[in-house]
C-alpha cells in the first residue's frame, strides 16, 4: 500500500522536466522552434479567448441577468486573474510545454498529473466541440444570406434535432402553425423531418462543424509559422470589428434598458456562469507554448495578465453595450452580437459582425486545436501515454500523430453533439483545471524546498491571507444575508427530501473546503492570491449544476480508468525508480 501511494505521487523535479526535453532533443535534434514573442502571446491569447463565448453564448446569459450580467464579467474575471497568476508563476518557473498538467506534476505528483491531463481533454477538445458548433451556427446563417442554403440536416446535431422536432410537434398539436414558431425550432423540424434515414435511423449532422475541425486541424498539423502568422492576421480582424461593434453600438444605447441593472436578482445573473466562464477560456493556453517562447519567464506572465485585461475590458463595455441597445430579454439568440444591429435595422452592420464572428471563432479552434496535442506530447515524454504521441514531424516540426488525433476527437463529436451540453463540460472541466493550479502555488511554496522549480521567474505576489481571509468570508456570508436572506434561508431548509438535497451537494462541498481554507490560512500563514484563485473557481463550478458534476466525475472516473491501465506501469518516472 505505501508503495503504491509512493506511486501515484511520484513527482518530477524541474530539472528532470527539463533533462527529458533536452534528452529529446539531442536524441532526434528536431525539437520545436523558439519563434515566440510577447506580442505573438498576446495575440495567441486573445485568438484562444473572443469566440464562440462572446459572440453566442452571451446572448443566453444576458436574457437571464440582464445588464447586471456585467457584474458576472468583472467577477469572473477576477477569479481568472488570480489564476492566471498562478499559471504565470508556474509557466515563468517551469518553462517546458505541457501547462497545467506539468505544474501538477512537479507540484502534486503523478496522480493529479494525470487527472488533470486527462481533465484539460474537456477544455481544449470539448471545448473546441463547442466552439465548432457555434461557427457552423454563424457560418450557416451568413451563407442563408446570401442566398445559399444548405438542408437543415446538414446543419445541426442530432439531439437539437429530434428534441426541436418533439417540442415543435407539441406546439403545432396545440394549434400554432409552423410559421409560427421560434426560428430554432423550425429548423430543428424540418431537419428531422427532411432527413435521410439509413435503418432505422435519422441522419442528422452538423457539416460545417466537422469541415472547419479538418481545415484547422491540417493548419495546425503543418506548423506553428502558419498558425502563429494566420492567428495573427485573424485577430487584427477580431478586435478591429469588436471595436467597431462597441463605437457604432454606442450610439443607439438606451439607457432606459440598464434599469432593472439585475431584473432577476443574483439568480438571474449566476445563471450565465458557464457562458461568461467560457467566454474567458484561453489565456491559459498560452502556457502551453512555453517551448516555442523566446523568453518563457518573462513573456508568459506578462502575456496572460495582459491578454486577460484587454479582453475583461471589451467584454464589460460589450455587455453594457448589448444589454443597452435592446430590452435584456430579447437578447437568447445564438447571435445577439449580430442580432442586436438587426433590430436597429443596420443589417449591413450585422452581416459584418456575422462575418467577423466566423473568422472570431476560426481563431479560437487554431489555439485549442494546438494546445491539446501539446499537452499529450508531454504526458507521453512522460511515459503516461503511448510514446507515439510524441513524436515530431521531421518536416514540419509538430507532434504529427497527437494533432491528427485531436482532429478526430473534435470533428466526430462535433458533427453530434449538443452545443449547451458541451459548454457546461468545458466550462466545469476547466474551472477544475484552474482550481487545481491555484491549489499547486498552495502546495509549492509550503513545500518549497522539496518541488524544485527551474528558475526563480514571476512569483505571485504574497499577501498573508491569516486575517485577510477570515475577515473576508465573514464579510461577504454578512453581505449575503443582508442581500440575499431568503437564498441563505431556503438553503438550510431541509424540505424536498433527497431530490432537493442533491442540488445542494456541490455548494456544500465548497461551504466545507472554504472552512478548511480559512483554518489553514490561519494556521500557516497561507498566500491570499493562490486561496482566493481556489475559492472563487471553486463557487463557478458549484453554480453549474449537479448533472454537470455527475458527468464531469464520470469523466473523471474513466480517465483513472486508463491511468492505472495504461501510465501506471509506463510511467517513466517510475521505471526510473525500480
Ligand atoms: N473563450 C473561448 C470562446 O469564447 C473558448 O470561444
Amino acid at each position: 500500500m505505501r508503495k503504491f501511494l509512493q506511486n501515484i505521487t511520484r513527482r518530477k523535479s524541474g530539472t528532470a522536466l527539463l533533462a527529458d526535453y533536452e534528452l529529446d532533443d539531442n536524441i532526434q535534434g528536431t525539437n520545436l522552434v523558439r519563434t515566440l514573442r510577447l506580442k505573438d502571446l498576446v495575440s495567441f491569447g486573445i485568438a484562444a479567448i473572443i469566440g464562440a463565448g462572446i459572440f453566442s453564448t452571451i446572448g443566453n446569459a444576458s436574457a437571464a441577468g440582464g445588464p447586471g450580467v456585467s457584474l458576472l464579467f468583472i467577477f469572473t474575471a477576477i477569479a481568472c486573474g488570480f489564476s492566471a497568476l498562478c499559471y504565470a508563476q508556474f509557466a515563468s518557473s517551469i518553462p517546458v510545454s505541457g501547462s497545467a498538467y506539468t505544474y501538477a506534476y512537479a507540484s502534486f505528483g503523478e496522480l493529479v498529473a494525470w487527472i488533470i491531463g486527462w481533465d484539460l481533454l474537456m477544455e481544449y477538445a470539448i471545448g473546441n466541440i463547442a466552439v465548432a458548433i457555434s461557427w457552423s451556427d454563424y457560418f450557416t446563417a451568413v451563407l442563408q444570406g446570401v442566398g445559399i442554403g444548405m438542408p437543415e440536416y446538414l446543419t445541426m446535431d442530432f439531439l437539437s434535432a429530434s428534441r426541436g422536432y418533439a417540442a415543435a410537434q407539441e406546439l403545432m398539436a396545440k394549434g400554432q402553425t409552423l410559421a409560427e414558431l421560434p426560428s430554432g425550432m423550425q429548423e430543428a423540424f424540418l431537419a428531422w423531418q427532411n432527413a435521410p434515414v439509413l435503418g432505422s435511423v435519422k441522419l442528422v449532422a452538423d457539416l460545417p462543424a466537422l469541415g472547419i475541425t479538418v481545415l484547422i486541424t491540417y493548419l495546425v498539423y503543418i506548423g506553428i509559422k502558419e498558425s502563429k502568422r494566420t492567428a495573427n492576421l485573424l485577430v487584427l480582424l477580431k478586435l478591429i470589428v469588436i471595436l467597431l461593434v462597441i463605437t457604432v453600438g454606442a450610439f443607439y444605447v438606451n439607457t432606459d434598458n440598464w434599469s432593472p441593472f439585475a431584473p432577476n436578482g443574483i439568480s438571474g445573473i449566476l445563471k450565465g456562469v458557464s457562458a461568461v466562464f467560457f467566454a474567458y477560456i484561453g489565456f491559459d493556453a498560452i502556457s502551453t507554448t512555453a517551448e516555442e517562447c523566446e523568453n518563457p519567464q518573462r513573456d508568459l506572465p506578462r502575456a496572460m495578465i495582459l491578454a486577460l485585461v484587454i479582453c475583461t475590458t471589451l467584454y464589460v463595455i460589450l455587455a453594457l453595450i448589448l444589454t443597452g441597445m435592446v430590452p435584456y430579454n430579447e437578447l437568447a439568440v445564438g447571435d445577439p452580437l449580430a442580432y442586436v444591429f438587426s433590430r436597429v435595422n443596420m443589417d449591413a452592420m450585422a452581416g459584418i459582425v456575422a462575418v467577423s464572428a466566423i473568422v472570431a471563432m476560426a481563431s479560437v479552434l487554431l489555439v485549442f486545436q494546438y494546445g491539446q496535442p501539446r499537452i499529450w506530447m508531454s504526458m507521453s515524454r512522460d511515459g503516461l501515454l503511448p510514446k507515439i504521441f510524441s513524436d515530431i514531424h521531421p518536416k514540419h516540426k509538430t507532434p504529427w500523430f497527437a494533432t491528427i488525433v485531436t482532429g478526430f476527437v473534435v470533428a466526430v463529436p462535433a458533427l453530434f453533439m449538443n452545443l449547451t451540453e458541451v459548454t457546461d463540460l468545458t466550462s466545469i472541466g476547466t474551472l477544475f483545471a484552474f482550481v487545481l493550479v491555484c491549489g499547486g502555488i498552495l502546495l509549492m511554496e509550503e513545500k518549497q524546498k522539496e518541488v524544485e522549480t527551474l528558475h526563480k521567474g514571476f512569483q505571485v505576489p504574497y499577501i498573508n491571507a491569516k486575517y485577510t481571509l477570515p475577515l473576508l468570508t465573514i464579510g461577504l456570508l454578512a453581505l449575503l444575508y443582508v442581500y440575499n436572506g431568503e437564498a441563505m434561508t431556503s438553503y438550510l431548509s431541509t424540505e424536498g427530501g433527497w431530490e432537493v438535497f442533491q442540488h445542494k451537494l456541490p455548494l456544500l462541498g465548497f461551504i466545507v473546503i472554504t472552512i478548511i481554507m480559512t483554518v489553514l490560512s490561519f494556521t500557516r500563514n497561507l498566500s491570499l492570491i493562490p486561496v482566493l484563485g481556489l475559492l472563487t473557481n471553486l463557487y463557478l463550478m458549484t453554480e453549474l449544476g449537479i448533472t454537470n458534476w455527475a458527468r464531469f466525475l464520470g469523466w473523471l472516473a474513466f480517465g483513472l480508468i486508463l491511468y492505472f491501465a495504461y501510465g501506471y506501469r509506463n510511467s517513466k518516472l517510475g521505471k526510473h525508480q525500480l
